[in-house]
């Protein structure tokens, strides 16, 4: 296959000044795409801003290296924060493509131990981060003519010990991938998710809820490096599915589905049948379906 190539492609990564944020930058940017760089420079909670400027570090890196990137270190958690993403996007390259939504906070503790506050927090960065940039930027996907959202989910919205708070927020931008992928079928907009998994400083402040065998295999084994290709992938005017989620850890990459069984049909449903019946309604059987918000496209014949 020739070597893919994102030259007009505009496009907005929050979260970029660090781990994985910064891998899809670096590596879009090393295909020609212009990139806005965008990190607040955040404490791994949330709980306030680091001091350093992340942003600028990884833009100066990818000019350096005769790349296109500017640096906005607004808050996406903020509505001012996502029309400066926009605004930078449009002063300094003239156009919007794409958005990738990766900017991100972490803290565990058991659900009755965090604060509403802090749901708030994950709440605030995640859904509504995710939200507000993807509103503040959708008129300019629709005029472009392949407008793409990459959100950034996890792992933990299926369940992970102390992480109530931040699975729950991933959970709502799960949903919201969905139906704004509804939203974004007749514009030709595709709105996917990625649940990665890399050793980050991310990774090390939820150590208390992975093994130590995990953590180890997580430094030194999944790099974010592994993570960029596939949101590279699904930034790019090739990518045909929309509402899909993929895992990605190490160079692994599967479709995490959602599946309707076939389960049973009785009108004159009853607790016992439900009772009796319980292994059918469970059953993953091969005309199981998953549930899609639109069939992939076929390519273009070139
Ligand atoms: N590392 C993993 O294994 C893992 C697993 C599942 C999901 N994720 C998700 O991947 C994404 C990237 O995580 P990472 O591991 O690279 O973490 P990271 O901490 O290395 O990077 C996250 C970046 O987001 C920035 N950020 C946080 N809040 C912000 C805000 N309000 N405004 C602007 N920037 C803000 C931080 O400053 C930081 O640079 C996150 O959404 C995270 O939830 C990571």
């Amino acid at each position: 296959m020739t070597e893919m190539d994102f030259a007009h492609c505009v496009v907005i990564i929050t979260g970029a000044g660090r781990g994985i944020g910064r891998a899809h930058a670096e590596l879009l940017a090393s295909r020609g795409a212009a990139v806005v760089v965008g990190d607040l420079g955040a404490a791994i909670d949330g709980s306030g801003v680091d001091g350093d400027d992340p942003a600028r570090e990884v833009a100066d890196a990818i000019t350096a290296a005769g790349g296109r990137a500017v640096a906005c270190s607004a808050d996406v958690s903020t509505e001012q924060g996502a029309v400066a993403l926009v605004d930078a996007a449009l002063s300094t390259f003239g156009r919007l493509d794409a958005v990738i939504n990766n900017a991100g906070i972490v803290r565990t503790a058991p659900f009755d131990q965090v604060p509403d506050e802090e749901y708030q927090r994950h709440l605030d960065v995640h859904y509504f981060g995710t939200l507000r940039l993807c509103r503040a930027a959708w008129p300019h996907l629709v005029n472009s003519p392949a407008g793409r959202v990459v959100n950034t989910i996890s792992q933990a919205m299926l369940g992970n010990p102390g992480m109530s708070h931040y699975g729950g927020s991933k959970g709502a931008v799960f949903g919201l991938t969905r139906n704004l992928a509804l939203e974004g079928l007749e514009a030709g907009i595709k709105v996917n998710a990625i649940a990665p998994g890399a050793g980050t400083r991310m990774a090390e402040a939820s150590a208390d809820s992975l093994s130590p065998e995990v953590m180890e295999y997580m430094r030194t084994q999944l790099r974010p490096e592994h993570v960029a290709p596939v949101a590279a992938y699904l930034v790019s005017a090739a990518c045909t599915v929309t509402g899909e989620v993929f895992n990605l850890a190490g160079g692994g990459v599967n479709r995490l589905a959602v599946l309707n069984t076939v389960g049973i049909h009785d009108p004159a449903l009853t607790v016992e049948t439900v009772a009796d019946r319980f292994d059918e309604i469970m059953a993953i059987t091969p005309d199981a379906v998953p549930q899609i918000v639109a069939p992939a496209e076929v390519p273009a014949a070139s």
